[in-house]
């Protein structure tokens, strides 16, 4: 296989996806014929095309009820790469997806596809039941796809999974810098376990439970790079940093200066948080706290393939650029 060259990012718009298009834009100048375009349900007269660093990606429009749609954009802008960077309500999230890639299986060009999942692994997350389970079928369709795809004579295809544990920039939500609201990028600010503004923080189980977390720059980098790759392995991890809950408290302190008030929340009482709205942040947040507390997220590293070449923020220099 070779590096990507054509590219269509669904959901490009989106929070963590602009972050992957700039980095692809800004891969251009070094990249000769790099192509990308970004898949949008709406386009806005005013905003027709993503520009960053000199280049620019158009935004086409795209029903992803409409695989046929899907297929012509593809076809005519002859794309070898497709990376989801798609969301979006529970029960649309996993169908849209699956349109997306029916649509561009019939595409002779594409040869790679990457789900969006962009978070702690989903098929370890057993209990984020609202949206990460929604993450699985894909994945298995995937791997049969590759297997299909993989004898001799039969175009190869590739499908990746970005586990890039949850966003970092959540743990400058509130920071009092002038330039403060620069810390999320295109994620918005919002307060995930701690809350370092009013020196708390509610931590699932008993602090013991890693907390995988990667700046959402990072993110955008190391999918861009890692389209340059020759090969694709199934998965591929980027760690801005990993520590247990209570190791982030003290590191904290540390730097804040300050003891925060820590509340320790058993698995009854995340429970109690989840509401009657299954696609809602709340619950989500609260899936996810449970998923940490029983121990689901993993040890990993960075992947081996990119760790020389996308180096991620880790979290003692992102609390000090922040709190500091
Ligand atoms: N690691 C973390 O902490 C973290 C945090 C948040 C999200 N995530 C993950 O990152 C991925 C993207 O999340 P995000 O927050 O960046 O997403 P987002 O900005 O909420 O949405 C991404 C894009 O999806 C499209 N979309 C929204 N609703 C849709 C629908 N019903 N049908 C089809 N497309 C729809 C929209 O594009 P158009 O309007 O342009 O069509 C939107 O810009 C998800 O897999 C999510 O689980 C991870």
């Amino acid at each position: 296989m070779s590096p990507s060259q054509r590219i269509a990012v669904a959901g490009g718009t989106g929070h963590i996806g602009l972050h992957i298009v700039e980095s692809l834009l800004s891969l251009s100048p070094t990249v000769p014929f790099l192509h990308i375009i970004v898949l949008s349900r709406s386009i806005k007269p005013e905003k027709s095309k993503i520009t960053f660093a000199g280049s620019s990606a158009p935004i086409i429009a795209v029903d992803y009820n409409d695989t046929s749609g899907i297929e012509s954009i593809l076809r005519e802008h002859n794309i070898d790469t497709v990376i989801s960077a798609l969301y979006g309500d529970a029960d649309v999230f996993d169908i849209a997806q699956q349109n997306l890639l029916t649509a561009a299986l019939n595409v002779p060009t594409i040869r790679r596809f990457a789900p969006s999942e962009l978070s702690i692994d989903s098929e370890t997350a057993d209990s984020v039941t609202m949206y990460y389970l929604k993450k699985r079928p894909i994945l298995q369709r995937l791997r049969e796809i590759q297997a299909a795809r993989s004898g001799p004579g039969i175009p190869s295809f590739e499908y990746t999974k970005f586990v890039t544990g949850l966003v970092m920039n959540y743990l400058a939500s509130g920071n009092p810098k002038s330039s403060g609201e620069d810390a999320h990028g295109h994620m918005f600010a919002h307060k995930v376990i701690f809350d370092f503004e009013n020196g708390t923080a509610e931590i699932p189980g008993d602090g013991q439970a890693l907390f995988w977390m990667s700046r959402i720059q990072d993110m955008g980098e190391f999918i861009a790079h890692a389209t340059q790759l020759d090969v694709w392995p199934e998965q591929m991890d980027l760690v801005g940093d990993m520590r247990s809950m209570n190791e982030i408290r003290a590191l904290a302190e540390a730097i804040l200066g300050k003891k925060l008030d820590v509340t320790y929340l058993s698995e009854e009482e995340l429970q109690l948080r989840l509401g009657p709205n299954p696609s809602s942040l709340t619950n989500v947040v609260a899936e996810v706290m449970i998923s940490f507390a029983r121990g689901e997220v993993k040890r990993s590293e960075t992947y081996a393939g990119l760790k020389d070449i996308v180096k991620p923020v880790g979290l003692e220099q992102f609390l000090r650029t922040w709190w500091s």
